[in-house]
């Protein structure tokens, strides 16, 4: 048996823990604590067992319809895929040849560097989040995650914008946690000026429904097509596609429910400050802050013992913090108070 280099020397990407209990406060994968729409539950319940005999919509043409009704982009222009993580597995294959590169902020979503290892290109990552960013000329695919994760910190569409024009290759904008934001860059994937801009979009945060796995992307017409040239012929089940439907249609349940985690992150980060830790500007579900009274790593554990799951990730640029989803008002109240007894 023969497994290719790049596949045995691979370092795995490793998803946040998904602990079994149901009493573990849970607030390291940046999921939405509330439940998805009653709408998506009544889908479900009535959903005629005989649809699934049948192969679903190749094209997902009713979901399709509606995610380009509600972002003002025309059908053409959007692709939905098994989560946005598909999507960007298809765009590392479309949109990079064997001799370039995949670029991202850094740090940024650490599946990026996995995929361009999958991929056996090189990742290179910019530091700066805002600032200048120096990409070497063969980088061909740009992810740049806005709000961006583990940070929480927001770039102006300008100035991605600005950026795109200048580089060669696809900007995607993984607006994954982009409902949290007070702006979106949608405008840039929809504008027919802009021929390198994809915004990709989940229905894994705001929408509640990371176990369904559906994301989608709105960009250039011939960049859509490469992607539907290489998927799967079947990527997203027929259960997916109307659970989907269902959720973005209930546009009033989505407002409510990302309203209620805005105002919680905002309430969580002022009694954050009061305990004197340092807190970055957060635009997403989830803040990156550093304790006041003890290391990262040992708060890390320190949680984990009394069933508070948050996110660490070690290294220089991010060991320092910890990454905090925002859960219900109930859950961030006793993490505070865990933080208290702790002295944290
Ligand atoms: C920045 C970013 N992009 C994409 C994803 C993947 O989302 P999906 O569940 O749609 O695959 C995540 C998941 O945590 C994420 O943090």
């Amino acid at each position: 048996m023969r497994i290719t280099k790049a596949t045995a020397n691979l370092e795995a990407y490793t998803p946040g823990e998904q602990p079994k209990s149901k009493s573990v406060i849970k607030l390291n994968t940046n999921e939405n604590p509330y439940p998805p729409s009653p709408k998506c539950a009544k889908v479900l319940k009535d959903f005629d067992l005989d649809k699934l005999r049948r192969y679903p919509d190749p094209v997902f043409m009713a979901l399709r319809e509606a995610i380009a009704s509600i972002n003002g982009a025309k059908v053409e222009n959007v692709f939905v895929g098994n989560g946005s993580d598909e999507i960007l597995t298809l765009a590392a294959r479309a949109f990079v040849e064997n001799d370039e590169m995949i670029a991202s902020l850094d740090p940024s979503y650490s599946l990026y560097k996995t995929l361009a290892a999958i991929r056996d290109v090189k990742w290179v990552g910019s530091s700066v989040e805002s600032a200048k960013i120096d990409i070497p000329d063969n980088a061909s695919l740009f992810l740049w995650t806005n709000p961006n994760a583990p940070t929480g910190g927001f770039t102006s569409p300008k100035k991605i914008s600005a950026f795109a024009k200048k580089f060669k290759g696809v900007v995607i904008v993984d607006e994954a946690y982009g409902d949290f934001a007070k702006e979106n860059c949608m405008k840039l994937a929809i504008a027919p000026k802009n021929n390198n801009i994809i915004v990709m979009r989940t229905f894994s945060k705001s929408y509640s429904l990371a176990g369904l796995r559906v994301g989608y992307c709105v960009g250039p017409k011939d960049l859509i097509e490469a992607l539907y040239k290489i998927k799967d012929s079947y990527n997203v089940d027929a259960i997916a596609q109307a659970v989907a439907l269902a959720a973005i249609k209930d546009r009033a349940y989505h407002a409510k429910t990302v309203k209620k985690v805005v105002q919680t992150r905002e309430a969580f980060v002022t009694e954050l400050k009061k305990l004197g830790w340092d807190v970055l500007p957060s635009e997403a579900n989830f803040v990156f802050a550093r304790p006041k009274g003890m290391a990262a790593a040992d708060l890390f554990d320190a949680l984990r013992k009394r069933n508070i799951f948050v996110r660490y990730f070690p290294g220089p640029l991010t060991g320092d913090r910890l990454r905090i989803t925002i859960g219900t008002l109930d859950e961030m109240y006793k993490l505070l108070l865990t933080l208290k007894k702790l002295k944290a």
